[in-house]
């Protein structure tokens, strides 16, 4: 049965999908080319991404699934048939397909999405909430009377849960991620070295340099960009240190958010987080001392998950097989005759 059912975390920047006892079968970059004279899809995922910055007038690579919601109902949909199929030979057997959705995103949206899979040849489609995914993709045994915290930092979106008998207790989702990180640290190097430098040049140095102060690093590194001064090309070292301020600014407000859903939380279930720790999920739980920031912050331990990246598809593979143990935030979607 396993082998029919596939999982996939529908993020803002990349798509990942897992299969139960396989693992990850495809990650490739939410992106989809358009010609928009022909109004047609050109190419998705890293063909199409490697096309961003570099296109014709006639040809944009556009991002549908923008800050944790889809932007374009149309483009999501054939982003998402077209995975499906590269993954699934949908004239064989028909998969049981979850999808785990932002959690912002509204019921119209997530009926697209289902439509989307239905389209590519599912013959059932359910839906996860990320926080659940996450936890159960980093080996927390969800099922039981036991709070578990999880944090999820995306690209666009971090996702605060608290989560107990397969359920969500508290929740909270702010626009605060990798995304913002990468652009306050584009606008504090053009502000303290006059230097203007692309977002992807600020993703880089957020990856190599960048680290929460309450962790002992420092490192270096050289960035290309233009003066404004002179309008010409020029190199710069930018160090750990020259990133604290732009890297605090969306750290403290993650710190306050984990916070407001720890105040919320009923007592029996905050002792339970203490005992527990949280654990940190998504592509900018990778962020240099981020894990030692919310120890301080929450007076907690906190953990990274041990494969932070793809812990949510695999959770949302192996939702399939636990549908019964799982109270909410998953649901059968399939469109029947008559009902939803
Ligand atoms: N080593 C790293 N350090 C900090 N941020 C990282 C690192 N690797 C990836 N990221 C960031 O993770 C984010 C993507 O996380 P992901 O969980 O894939 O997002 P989404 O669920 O929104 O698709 C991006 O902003 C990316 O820059
Ligand atoms: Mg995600």
């Amino acid at each position: 049965m396993a082998q029919n059912d596939i999982g996939i975390d529908l993020g803002t920047t990349s798509v990942i999908v897992a299969v139960e006892g396989k693992g990850i079968v495809l990650n490739e970059p939410s992106v989809v080319a358009v010609d928009t004279k022909h109004d047609k899809v050109l190419a998705v995922g890293s063909e199409a991404f490697a096309m961003v910055g570099r296109t014709p007038a006639h040809i944009s690579a556009v991002r549908p699934l923008k800050d944790g919601v889809i932007s374009n109902h149309v483009l999501t949909k054939e982003m998402i048939r077209r995975f499906v199929n590269r993954v699934y030979d949908s004239r064989m057997i028909k998969p049981r397909v979850a999808v785990c959705v932002p959690a912002a995103i509204t019921g119209i949206e997530s009926d697209a999405v289902v439509e989307a899979v239905v389209s590519a040849g599912a013959r059932q489609v359910f839906l996860i909430d990320e926080p659940i995914a996450a936890a159960l993709g980093s080996g927390i045994d969800i099922t039981q009377p036991q709070g578990h915290m999880v944090i999820d930092i995306g690209g666009g979106t971090t996702d605060i849960a608290i989560i107990s008998l397969g359920g969500k207790v508290q929740a909270s989702s702010v626009a605060v991620a990798g995304n913002m990180l990468d652009e306050e640290i584009l606008k504090h190097v053009r502000a303290k070295f006059n230097l203007v430098i692309g977002l992807r040049s600020a993703e880089e140095l957020k990856k190599t340099v960048a680290c929460c102060p309450q962790l002992a690093y420092s490192g270096q590194t050289e960035v290309k960009g233009r003066s404004l001064t002179t309008n010409l090309p020029q190199r710069q070292i930018v160090r750990t240190e020259d990133l604290y301020e732009p890297v605090m600014k969306c750290v403290e407000q993650l710190g306050e958010a984990a916070h407001q859903v720890l105040e919320k939380t009923p007592p029996e279930l905050a002792g339970d987080i203490y005992a527990q720790g949280i654990v940190l999920t998504g592509g900018s739980a990778q962020l240099k001392g981020l894990p030692e920031y919310f120890s301080e912050k929450l007076k907690v331990n906190v953990r990274v998950s041990p494969d932070p990246v793809n812990c949510v598809a695999m959770g949302t593979a192996r939702c399939l097989s636990m549908g019964d143990q799982l109270e909410t935030g998953f649901c059968d979607a399939t469109p029947r005759m008559g009902r939803r």
